[in-house]
């Protein structure tokens, strides 16, 4: 069932991501070649998914939100760029291809980043037949999820972390380098929506402790999984000495602490009045997870 609903809203991502980053016929269409290869190469569509979810589960009609569900997977995806860069994890393969850098140069995957980031802004203020309100309110959510108090944050405390740190800071870390823009991608579905505050509320609880499971899944994954299936290198943790919660508590307890983190995310969905099996379904699949 998951399977099928995530190709469904893929097929219909990655067709319009495509029209969004093709070529222009200028001089400067290498970087919307590395913006192209970077997106469209097999990303799980995760946040998209939450979105659009979240934006039917609250009474819209999901084609209106489709174009900021894009924007929302290109910063995403700038995000991996930048990460996989040899002065953050250094990682040569993302999505079963050769990183963006090892594919196009480190300047252009830099350039790429930023161009995914800025363009994500113009692809959601574009947003059609939605109140212009609600697009606003959406992009502010998107902008501060995204930002210093957000992923940056969480990627700076990622860069900067040291051996003596609580294990609450890694938490922190994880509430905000994958925590935020999966709390977003929830909120954002709502807002555009237009439901009410607490609704919205409830939904960022619900994306923040499904984000913290994601990332304690992506550390097993790191130390457990294959890197065929995972489509990036197992042991980049390891590798770049990264002391992450699985590294100090163990796989097992770290598979609880999930399955913990997953259940929490499942009560807040009892605050909704519409069908949220295709929710549950989702969240149980990222919790089981081998990519
Ligand atoms: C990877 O995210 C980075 C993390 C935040 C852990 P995903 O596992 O969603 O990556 P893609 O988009 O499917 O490649
Ligand atoms: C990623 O964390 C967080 C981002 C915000 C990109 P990781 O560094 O663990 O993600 P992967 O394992 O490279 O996908
Ligand atoms: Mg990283
Ligand atoms: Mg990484
Ligand atoms: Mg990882």
């Amino acid at each position: 069932m998951v399977d099928s609903l995530i190709k469904d809203y893929q097929a219909k991502l990655d067709s319009r991501l495509d029209i969004i980053l093709s070529e222009s016929g200028q001089l400067y269409d290498e970087v919307l070649r590395a913006c192209h290869y970077s997106v469209l190469n097999g990303g799980k569509r995760i946040r998209p998914v939450l979105l659009l979810e979240f934006y039917k589960l609250c009474g819209g009609n999901d084609d209106c939100a489709y174009n900021f569900a894009c924007a929302l997977e290109m910063i995403h995806s700038y995000s991996l760029v930048h990460d996989d860069l040899p002065c953050m994890d250094n990682d040569d393969m993302r999505r079963g291809k050769p990183s963006c850098h090892k594919a196009f140069g480190e300047s252009t995957a830099l350039l790429c980043g930023d161009a995914l980031l800025t363009e994500a802004f113009s692809v959601a203020a574009k947003t059609m037949g939605i109140p212009s309100d609600r697009v606003v309110k959406a992009v502010a959510h998107l902008s501060a999820s995204a930002g210093v108090a957000g992923m940056i944050g969480g990627q700076m405390i990622d860069m900067a972390l040291g051996e003596d740190a609580d294990d609450n800071v890694l938490f922190d870390m994880y509430r905000l380098k994958t925590g935020a823009l999966l709390k977003t991608a929830c909120a954002i579905g709502c807002i555009l929506a237009g439901a009410d505050d607490e609704l919205v509320s409830i939904a960022e609880k619900f994306g923040e402790k499904l984000g913290i499971a994601f990332q304690i899944i992506d550390d097993i994954l790191d130390c457990q999984g294959d890197a065929k299936t995972l489509g990036k290198p197992v042991g980049s943790d390891e590798k770049n000495n990264k002391d992450t919660i699985v590294v100090r508590l163990g796989v097992e307890y770290c598979r609880e602490l999930a399955k913990k983190y997953t259940d929490e995310a499942y009560e807040c969905l009892g605050h909704f009045d519409g069908d949220t099996a295709n929710l549950k379904a989702l969240a149980a699949y990222l919790l089981e997870r081998n990519y």
